[in-house]
């Protein structure tokens, strides 16, 4: 177990990654390593913005109800009879038992496993049994429409469920509008794409802290050293970063080939530019989900932080059109899961190694190249801000950080 941080040093050192990127530190090793700061973070961070918790795929049907655990919080996303889906508090209102422990089709409502009171698939409490004593199963002055189940902003994209638990950042549309502008060829295109029914989903467990997939998916820098394979034929010199004010960063490739390296002749979204054919960007959508964008697929990887130093990277592929996900291109398709299987996989041991670094009183955050690093610098004054606001820290030269926020 680390030692417990103190807050004054952990303010001190969040001071430092506010600096500009040429003297700034990186994010303390508390922030990776302490099982304090990743309940802090959930409060300070992940519940004050738009954070992905699961795939609609996930609720298969109707009725289905998904039990979400978001960093010890335990959630539930319902889909009702109509399709429609929400997320609750996955606790019941009489004395707060877990009411959902495995996901499954709810038969037509949810029954508490403690006293037996029901709920519908829109969250409104239905049935209280012997609640005014044995066979008295309602009260005159107990309504139940005021103890439904609580329910949690939520909104669905690109086939997530994004929730944001404060219930008072930006709308989603504010949220999400910096990278529907930067991708309006696929974001306008939502309704072409498909999921395959077998081979579109991947998952793995890396032995790290949420952030470094973050911050190692966000950089091209790695490259020649981590994926000899992809850098032969997407090197790093096409490769160019990428940094908004908003919430997101990551880098693009100017010489995007897997289609072709792995054989491929998918169906391609039909306004993409054609002087752009080989183009594809990787964005980190803080704080959670990953995306990559290319003319032919399109991928989001939820994180799920499942403790301080373990992560869950689940995978889902999108394609173009009907015929994309027909039998006649399944072997392609095998091929782009594959080929990004590989690509992964061998990020795992650099995830894992600066998990383990972060053991070391040796490193104190590091440094930023400031040609290199801006996408992975823009992540952590990123989540400085959200911490420092937090603390209520004073940024180098202003008032709170807080009072900016
Ligand atoms: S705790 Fe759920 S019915 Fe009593
Ligand atoms: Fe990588």
């Amino acid at each position: 177990m680390p030692e417990k941080i103190e807050v004054s040093d952990l303010s001190a050192s969040i001071r430092r990654t506010l600096l500009p990127i040429e003297q700034a530190n990186g994010l303390a090793n508390q922030a990776y390593a302490d099982p304090a700061l990743f309940a802090f973070e959930r409060e300070h961070v992940m519940a004050r913005t738009w954070t992905a918790i699961a795939f609609e795929r996930e609720l298969p049907e109707p009725g289905f109800a998904l039990p979400v655990d978001l960093m010890g919080l335990p959630l539930l996303i319902l889909r009702n009879r109509a399709g429609q889906l929400s997320v609750f508090h996955n606790v019941c209102s009489h004395r707060g038992m877990l009411l959902v422990r495995e996901p499954g089709v709810a038969d037509g409502s949810l029954r508490c496993p403690y006293h037996s009171w029901r709920y519908d698939l829109d969250g409104n409490l239905r049935g209280t049994p012997h609640i005014g004593g044995v066979g008295i199963h309602q009260l005159d002055d107990f309504d139940c429409d005021q103890h439904g189940l609580k329910e949690v902003r939520s909104h669905i994209w690109l086939g997530m469920v994004f929730v944001n638990l404060s219930g008072e950042a930006e709308s989603f549309a504010d949220f999400i509008r910096p990278l529907q502008q930067r991708w309006q060829v696929f974001t306008n295109k939502f309704e072409e794409l498909r999921t395959p029914t077998n081979g579109g989903t991947m998952e793995l467990e890396v032995n790290c802290n949420w952030k470094l997939a973050v911050e190692n998916y966000c950089e091209a820098y790695h490259l020649p050293w981590v994926h000899p394979g992809l850098n032969s034929y997407s090197p790093l010199d096409q490769h160019y970063c990428i940094q908004s004010d908003q919430g997101m960063s990551g880098q693009g490739s100017g010489c995007y080939r897997l289609a072709e390296v792995a054989g491929n002749q998918l169906p391609q979204f039909p306004d993409w530019p054609a002087a752009q054919q080989q183009t594809a960007e990787y964005l980190s959508l803080y704080p959670n989900v990953l995306l990559g964008v290319q003319v032919d697929h399109v991928f989001a990887i939820i994180l799920h932080p499942l403790s301080h130093d373990r992560t869950l990277e689940s995978l889902q592929l999108f394609y173009v059109g009907d015929d994309a996900v027909t039998p006649s291109y399944a072997e392609n398709r095998d091929n782009v899961l594959q080929a990004w299987r590989e690509v992964f996989a061998e990020d795992i041991f650099a995830v894992e190694g600066m998990q383990q670094g972060r053991r070391s009183p040796g490193f104190a955050g590091g440094v930023f190249s400031a040609a290199m690093d801006g996408p992975t610098y823009h992540f952590h004054r990123w989540v400085a801000e959200f911490y420092a606001s937090g603390l209520s820290v004073s940024a180098p030269g202003e008032g709170t950080v807080a009072d900016r926020m």
